[in-house]
């Protein structure tokens, strides 16, 4: 039996690698803002005999204390992890401050995930074979936009995710540079189109869902991969796909220099 920690694993994808991952008779430790949506996880854990090993924690990911409150409370309940999935993630339509001072998408979607890629390396390299799987629109052409990270300047709804995943082609490229002990898999993966609560606040209209499900696919079939990822983690420490193609690390995205840059910015950030 595996312990995977699956943020955002209350709606959408990361619903999916839960239930999915449950059912394979694994323990699922699922992180989420909502208490509401932890129940609904624990009734659908119960309803397929699975309550015993599933958790919930709720927190908000969006702030960095509570993301340091998240690598405690797992540090101290369970003895290792396998697994990471990210998937927590809000698709914001206006500029949002977290009582921090960063931009709600920043925060959500790349800061967690750094922190947590480093706070629980630890407890993953007590494991096997681990591997942390980043959700996020992998492998896309587009800049970092130095002069105003974290939105602060200039807020646009679309880009601002796009943007996140840039930031997290970099962390997974510079994790895998700092770690020296090599034994976590770490993994972007773009799950392209997917049809999920998440995507419909963005489509939301019928015009735009009716096109969105032209070339998106349902949840069931965009996790099949994620899965096999975390059955079988890739023999290399840093690796990245879009659906089933494994992606060039030598595109921009993946550069190197932009991925210490990136990583030496956010520890200014966080020790400030
Ligand atoms: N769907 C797609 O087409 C697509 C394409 C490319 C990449 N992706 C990426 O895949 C990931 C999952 O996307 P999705 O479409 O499945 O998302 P989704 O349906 O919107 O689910 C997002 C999850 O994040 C959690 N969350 C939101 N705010 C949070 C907070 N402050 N703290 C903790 N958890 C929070 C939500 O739970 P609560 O509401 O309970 O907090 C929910 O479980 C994202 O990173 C997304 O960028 C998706």
């Amino acid at each position: 039996m595996k312990t995977i920690l699956i943020t955002g694993g209350t709606s959408g994808i990361g619903k999916g690698i839960a239930l999915s991952s449950l059912k394979k008779g694994h323990r699922v430790i699922v992180v989420g803002s909502s208490l509401i949506n932890g129940d609904i996880f624990y009734d659908e854990a119960k309803k397929i005999d699975a309550e015993e090993r599933a958790f919930y924690i709720q927190a908000d990911l969006s702030s960095i204390k509570e993301n340091q409150r998240v690598i405690q409370e797992i540090n101290s309940r369970f003895e290792s992890l396998d697994s990471i999935v990210f998937c927590a993630a809000k698709n914001s339509k206006e500029y949002t401050e977290t009582k921090e001072g960063f931009e709600l998408t920043f925060a959500l979607a790349y800061l967690s995930r750094f922190i947590l890629s480093y706070g629980l390396k630890e407890s993953l390299e007590k494991s096997e074979n681990p591997i942390i799987i980043n959700i996020c629109g992998s492998g896309m052409k587009g800049q970092v936009n130095w002069s105003d990270l974290g939105h602060k300047q200039k807020f646009e709804p679309q880009k601002v995710m796009f943007h996140s995943s840039r930031l997290n082609d970099l962390l997974g490229v510079q994790f895998a540079q700092n770690d020296t002990v090599g034994k976590i898999k770490y993994v972007m993966y773009n799950p392209w189109g997917v049809r999920t609560p998440g995507m419909m606040e963005v489509y939301n209209t019928p015009l735009k869902w009716s096109f969105f499900k032209l070339f998106s696919k349902p949840v069931e079939e965009a996790i099949i991969p994620v899965t096999d990822l975390l059955d079988n983690p890739p023999a290399s420490t840093l690796s990245a796909y879009r659906v089933h193609k494994k992606l060039n690390l030598n595109m921009g995205s993946y550069d190197p220099v932009n991925a210490k840059k990136l990583y030496d910015i956010t520890n200014e950030l966080l020790e400030k």
